[in-house]
Parts: C-alpha cells; sequence; structure tokens
C-alpha cells in the first residue's frame, strides 16, 4: 500500500536542509501534469498544465510550507507570521496547526478571496487586515519576526524556496527530461526562483544527503513568467506604487525575489512579461471550459502569456510547453460566474418535473 508521502520524504536526499527535522507534511506534491490537447492545438506545441490547484490548501504554496514548517519546528519556534494575499497565509495556517504552532497573518484589507480568508480562519490563524497593499504587509511581517520570537514564513525564508523547487523535479520526473519552456505566474516572484533552482538542480551533479547525485535532465527550459499589467513591476524595471489587477493572488509592486526573477529570466534565455486583466480572464474561461481545469484567475496568467507569445509568433512549433496552474477555481469562484461580457451568469429556472426538464434541455424535439 502506497501513497504519496509528501515532498520531504519523496525528495530527502536533494532537500539536505531538512535533514534532521521533524517531518510537517499534509502530502502535499505530486500533483497531476496533465496534457491540454486544446491548448496545444492552438499554439502548435505540446502543452502540458501542472495543476498546482490540487495541493492539500489548494495552491502551489504548500510545498514550501512543509518545509518551513519542518525547520521551524526543529528550531523549537511556537509561532509562525506571514504576509499574504491569500494563499500563503491559507497554507501557513494550515501547517501550523498541524504542527501544533500558533500563526499570525496579515493580509491586504478587502483585497484577498473569500475561499482563502475561510481557510486561514478554519485553521485558527490570528488574521489583522491590514489597511495597505502586500508590499506594506510584507514590511510589517519582516520586521516583527526581526523583532520578536516568531518565524517569518514567507519565501524570503529559504526553506520556502527548497519546498517549492521540488515541482521541477515533478515535471522532469514525468517527462523523462526538462521541457523547452516552462510559463508560470509572477507575484512575489519566489516560485519562479523557486522552479530554476529545481530544473537546474536536476541537470547538474548535485550535492545530496548521500553523496553526489548524477543529473537527470539533460537540459533546463526557458523560464516564462507573466505578471498582471497592473502589477508588473519586473516588466517596468521600478516597483509599482499601487499594483492592482483582478487576479488578487499576485496584486505585487516590489516582489522580494526580484533580483532572483531576473536571474532566472536572463540565464534561462526566458523572458518576464505581462498580461492584461481581459487576457487573464480569457486564459482563465478557456482551461475550464475546454480542458476542464478550475483555476483561480492569477493561475490563468501563464496561459495567458502562452498565448500572448503564439499570437506574437514567438512559441516555437513542436516545443514542449510546461504551464504552472497555481491555485484552485474555488479559491475565487467569482469570476466564473460571469459571461465574457461581464454579464451575470443567471441559472435556468424549473420546477421537479421531468417534461419541464426535458424541455429545458431541449430533449423533447
Ligand atoms: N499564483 C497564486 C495563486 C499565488 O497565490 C501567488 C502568490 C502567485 C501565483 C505568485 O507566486 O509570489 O511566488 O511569484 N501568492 C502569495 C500569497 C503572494 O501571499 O499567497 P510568487
Amino acid at each position: 500500500a502506497h501513497q504519496w508521502r509528501g515532498v520531504i520524504r519523496e525528495y530527502a536526499d536533494r532537500l539536505p536542509m531538512l535533514t534532521g527535522a521533524p517531518v510537517v507534511t499534509l502530502h502535499e506534491g505530486g500533483t497531476p501534469l496533465i496534457e491540454a490537447e486544446q491548448l496545444s492545438e492552438r499554439v502548435g506545441a505540446r502543452v502540458l498544465v501542472k495543476y498546482e490547484g490540487l495541493n492539500p490548501t489548494g495552491s502551489f504554496k504548500d510545498r514550501g510550507m512543509t518545509t518551513a514548517m519542518s525547520m521551524a519546528a526543529k528550531s523549537g519556534a511556537k509561532a509562525v507570521i506571514c504576509a499574504s494575499t491569500g494563499n500563503t497565509s491559507a497554507s501557513a495556517a494550515a501547517y501550523a496547526t498541524k504542527a501544533g504552532m500558533t500563526c499570525a497573518v496579515l493580509v491586504p484589507e478587502g483585497k484577498i478571496a473569500m475561499g482563502k480568508l475561510s481557510q486561514a480562519i478554519a485553521h485558527g490563524a490570528t488574521l489583522l487586515q491590514v489597511d495597505g497593499n502586500f508590499d506594506g504587509c510584507l514590511d510589517v511581517a519582516r520586521k516583527l519576526a526581526e523583532t520578536y520570537p516568531v518565524e517569518l514564513v514567507n519565501s524570503v525564508n529559504p526553506a520556502r524556496i527548497e519546498g517549492q523547487k521540488t515541482a521541477s523535479f515533478e515535471i522532469v520526473d514525468a517527462l523523462g527530461d526538462a521541457p523547452d519552456i516552462h510559463v508560470l505566474p509572477v507575484g512575489n516572484a519566489g516560485n519562479i526562483t523557486a522552479y530554476w533552482r529545481g530544473y537546474r538542480e536536476y541537470a547538474e551533479p548535485t550535492e545530496g544527503v548521500s553523496g553526489e547525485l548524477a543529473p537527470v535532465a539533460t537540459r533546463t527550459p526557458a523560464m516564462w513568467g507573466f505578471q498582471a499589467a497592473g502589477a508588473a513591476p519586473l516588466v517596468h524595471g521600478h516597483p509599482v506604487d499601487d499594483p492592482e489587477t483582478i487576479a488578487t493572488a499576485i496584486r505585487i509592486g516590489n516582489p522580494a525575489s526580484w533580483h532572483q526573477a531576473v536571474q532566472a529570466r536572463d540565464d534561462s534565455g526566458g523572458l518576464i512579461d505581462s498580461v492584461t486583466d481581459a487576457e487573464i480572464l480569457q486564459a482563465h474561461r478557456l482551461l475550464s471550459s475546454t480542458e476542464g481545469i478550475f483555476v483561480e484567475p492569477a493561475s490563468a496568467a501563464s496561459v495567458a502569456g502562452l498565448l500572448k507569445q503564439h499570437a506574437a509568433g514567438a512559441v516555437p512549433p513542436g516545443a514542449t510547453i510546461v504551464c504552472t496552474v497555481t491555485g484552485h477555481g474555488l479559491k475565487d469562484p467569482q469570476w466564473a460566474l460571469r459571461t465574457a461580457d461581464g454579464d451575470e451568469v443567471e441559472p435556468v429556472r424549473v420546477t421537479a418535473e421531468a417534461f419541464e426538464v426535458a424541455r429545458a434541455l431541449g430533449l423533447d424535439g
């Protein structure tokens, strides 16, 4: 009887930092890499979707939270803190509960999705809504962690990046080698940093826990990152004071891993570009209605970016391309309830009569 054991146990040899730490896990990782036939046809390449919404709390953050919380437990911490646009707080709250720690989360008031808010509360976190945006929340969380006995579990915590790099390992393990291009949404830029590290470590001889590990992949992909147009500091080359986008998860004006994201882009021969909210919603709809994959808006930025590049003629025909979709659609379901024109979707009302239902379905000829 086997079940996926979570990223720390599955990739123990490649996570030396975690050696000797108690393992705090909800069996995160092991997410599906799904062939996206419709998207593939549309862009003339082989497109696969790494569905990170299927992690225990519904986003990729769990990969980094198992490692961050395990390191916090190792150091004897009793409390953790984070700033969040929602998913980090949901994940931190769940893993802190699992570890028997208390958790405080700072979120921008009115700008986090209801599903995420509910998760933090359900898991018993102390939730503070801050009058400000994510960047302000992160400043405060960092200062508190410097001064008080609380562990910071944002992606500036090196254990977070270590855990999140395992997504690249899973992709190479599934495909047999790295893809040509990896596409993902970029907010605070921890994830693009982590993926790039994972791909590099799998393509080079790497010092593991039990000695030198031979390369698993023959190459690394070009990293393509996409920010929301109203929150695209890496594209503009300077911080954005008032980031704005419907993709609240990536509503970030001054990413903490700025330098690492630029390095991932340049070292991989990749790019960081922006997509509009309309493009994001279009990709969101395409994923749910043609691929059967429901994601939150921020996650669709990867697919929106791929479509934008394709329209510009920049997608190499026949390339193998992996798009990470970072969070589940149920986190922020309101976007499914509007038509492409922005009108509210009205359910069809019927009585509980077979003939009436048949008529409504057009089955009665
Ligand atoms: N997609 C989703 C669904 C996210 O929640 C985030 C980040 C990103 C993409 C961007 O990843 O920050 O590593 O570049 N959410 C953070 C949070 C900021 O607080 O949940 P990134």
